[in-house]
């Protein structure tokens, strides 16, 4: 659990190091480093391969084609990170994990450390996700070639919520998923654009009109594209009876 102010912590263990620097020097995650917010390690993995080569992956037993992660390098890796920063909670990044939701990225941020682990290749060796790591984490039904950008989908989506992270102004308490709704659309200058102007009840300053609206646009919008979610979303009487004039079907709530 993380306790006071002091920056919570991630841990990155890859093949790839190199990956990370660009994206962690820019934006808000070198804001919330420089404010102490939040503090990176990336450590490579094959600097705890013991053979004279580095190797740290072997054929699957089996057969089949490529190669599979070995374990004792990233047992080795994790030991030296655990050694080095104490224990947090050890996720593997595989696309055979659950899926990730703004819902787990919360659940993370309430850890004041993570260890997350990028797996490689066609896959890691089983004994990892078994006996090393907490729980594997996947970002979405697709084969990428390894962990590395979800370890940063997971770390920028549970940095933001860290308080102090983003300015008051942009807080994430009106982002999409927040409330198990996609956001409702925005608009800025000029008035005009293409042939679509901006809707006029953004212009009037009435704030009470204006939340109606957004709300309003967001059920549609979650209705329209997403409407798995619906079941899962917090939903008034009141949205009930939108959606329904609107033409959409509304289940009753789901947990979870
Ligand atoms: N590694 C390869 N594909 C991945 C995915 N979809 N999510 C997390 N890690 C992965």
């Amino acid at each position: 659990m993380r306790v006071g102010s002091s920056p919570m912590r991630f841990d990155i263990l890859t093949l790839f190091p190199g990956m990370f620097e660009s994206y962690l020097r820019e934006s808000i995650l070198k804001r919330a480093q420089d404010g102490g917010k939040i503090e990176i390690g990336i450590w490579n993995i094959r600097d705890y391969s013991t053979d004279k080569h580095h190797t740290t992956d072997d054929s699957p037993f089996g057969g089949g084609a490529g190669m599979v992660l070995k374990p004792e390098p990233i047992a080795d890796a994790l030991e030296a990170v655990r050694r080095n920063t104490g224990a947090g909670r050890t996720i593997l990044l595989s696309p055979r994990g659950c899926l990730f939701t703004q819902e787990i990225a919360r659940r993370l941020a309430s850890n004041s450390h993570l260890i997350l682990l990028c797996g490689r290749y066609e896959g890691v060796d089983e004994r990892v996700s078994t006996s090393l790591v907490d729980e594997e984490i996947s970002i979405g039904d697709y084969v990428l070639s390894g962990g590395e950008l979800a370890a940063l989908v997971v770390l920028e989506s549970v940095a933001r919520l860290l308080p102090g992270v983003l300015g008051a102004a942009d807080g994430p308490l009106h982002d999409s998923f927040t409330e198990g709704l996609l956001e409702h659309p925005q608009y800025t200058r000029p008035r005009e654009f293409g042939g679509h102007s901006v809707p006029d009840v953004l212009l009037d300053g009435d704030h009470k009109k204006i939340e109606a609206w957004r709300r309003q646009q967001s059920l549609i919008a979650t209705a329209r594209t997403r409407p798995d979610l619906l079941p899962h979303a917090h939903l008034t009487d009141e949205d009930v009876a939108f959606l329904r004039e609107q033409g959409y079907e509304v289940l009753p709530r789901k947990k979870g």
